[in-house]
């Protein structure tokens, strides 16, 4: 792994860089504000290659490697982390299951439309009984000749209100216990599928995330992802990718949060000077400037264990875990740099501190992260 980028990386977070600044960065309050879903940004994004980062190009993606994926997904966050998890949802939690796991012909209806943003995709696999818990699932899927029949309720689904694509877990044995759960593609237009309840949430305001609910819905036996029981394992490897990206996405945060702070420390005078001339902003500034280094060079070695097909599920786990809690610390030190001008919505970071909580709990909270790399250190 080399600490200095190629020039093809350079070439994305440039590309992502450059999209994030002039058409994100503007309009990102203002969404968070009318809890605006970016549909045109997503769009943008999506012709920039940046819904499918990783999907081959025969598949309608980019080709590109999980590094790059990361690079772009800072980016995004810096500007905006509302359309950051919209686009690590689509790239990590549907199209890189689809990729690992679909059959040609699944990569070609479904995989293909979202890797071109044509259609946006979410990953329903909470339930109001199985948050941390993941494989105590109650969502059912009964086979019926070539079709299963899904009922149960998915909780806090992230692009749930916007999506296409759903890939949704079910128990298809319930007598295999974790082992009976299999994974299912299925159209979010079809009867059966409703949205529930959709979430007032404290940040990321300009995502969508809600409930949703399968009535019935019928799905062909050839819309099964994998094998018929290999479900709760598909949704581990997948969040063990889709871990990487949270932790970008706490990167791109705990950044803004610095550039503004440290900018804000030299505008700011007191007692005849700019604030950033005292020791104790300098030390918080420091010490922001460090963490945001230590979480990014974990992000950048999980993904690169990723791209080199080794292990890193560990890795990924202590990423998400150090830049998700840095991203918690660095926007609360931003709001402390600010002084009173920091709790107010005239400025931007107590967006950045509401955004940060949720990198601490989504894709698995800090507590199952730290279970995650405990079960593997003491292995
Ligand atoms: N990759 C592949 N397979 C894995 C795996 C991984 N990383 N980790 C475990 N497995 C396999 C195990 O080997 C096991 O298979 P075998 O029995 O054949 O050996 C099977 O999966 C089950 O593993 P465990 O028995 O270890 O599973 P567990 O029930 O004890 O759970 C857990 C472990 C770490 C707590 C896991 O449930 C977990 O990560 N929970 C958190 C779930 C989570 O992150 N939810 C967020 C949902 S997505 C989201 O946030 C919504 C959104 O829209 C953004």
């Amino acid at each position: 792994m080399s600490f200095l980028l190629s020039e093809q990386h350079r070439m994305i977070q440039r590309l992502a860089c450059d999209v994030a600044q002039k058409e994100i960065a503007p309009q990102a309050a203002q969404w968070d504000h009318t809890e605006t879903f970016p549909k045109v940004v997503i769009q943008k994004l999506a012709a920039l290659g940046l819904m499918g980062v990783c999907v081959p190009e025969v598949y309608g993606g980019s080709g590109l490697d999980h590094f790059s994926y990361v690079l772009a997904l800072e980016e995004i966050a810096v500007a905006c982390a509302s359309t950051a998890a919209i686009m690590s949802v689509n790239n990590s939690l549907v199209c890189e299951p689809l990729k690992l796991f679909g059959n040609d012909v699944q990569k070609k209806t479904f995989l293909t439309p979202l890797a071109r943003g044509e259609k946006l995709g979410c990953f329903c696999l909470s339930e109001p009984n199985a948050g941390s818990d993941a494989g105590n699932q109650q969502t059912v899927a009964v086979k019926k000749g070539d079709r299963f029949i899904l009922s149960g309720t998915k909780n806090f689904i992230t692009n749930g209100p916007q999506a296409d694509i759903a890939i949704v877990f079910a128990v298809t044995d319930k007598a295999q216990k974790k082992k009976g759960v299999s994974a299912f593609i299925v159209d979010k237009h079809q009867k059966g599928v409703e949205v529930g309840k959709v979430e007032k949430k404290m940040g990321i305001k300009a995502s969508g995330c809600c409930q949703l609910i399968f009535n019935e819905a019928e799905v062909s036996v050839q819309n099964l992802l994998g094998e018929e029981g290999q479900g709760l394992k598909i949704a581990l490897r997948t969040l063990d990718s889709g871990r990487i990206g949270i932790g970008a996405q706490a990167v791109g945060i705990a950044r803004a949060a610095f550039e503004a702070a440290s900018a804000y420390a030299k505008e700011r005078h007191q007692f005849g000077k700019a604030i950033s001339e005292f020791q104790a902003i300098q030390w918080i500034l420091a010490d922001m400037a460090t963490q945001i280094d230590a979480a990014r060079l974990l992000v950048h070695r999980a993904a690169h264990l990723d791209d080199e097909g080794r292990s890193f599920t560990k890795e990924a786990a202590m990423a998400k875990l150090f830049a998700s809690e840095t991203a918690m610390k660095v926007t609360t030190d931003a709001v402390q740099v600010y002084g009173g001008y920091g709790y107010s919505k005239e400025y931007p970071v107590e967006r950045f501190f509401r955004d940060a909580k949720i990198t601490e709990i989504y894709e698995g909270t800090s507590e199952i992260q730290r279970l995650v790399i405990a079960s593997q250190v003491l292995r």
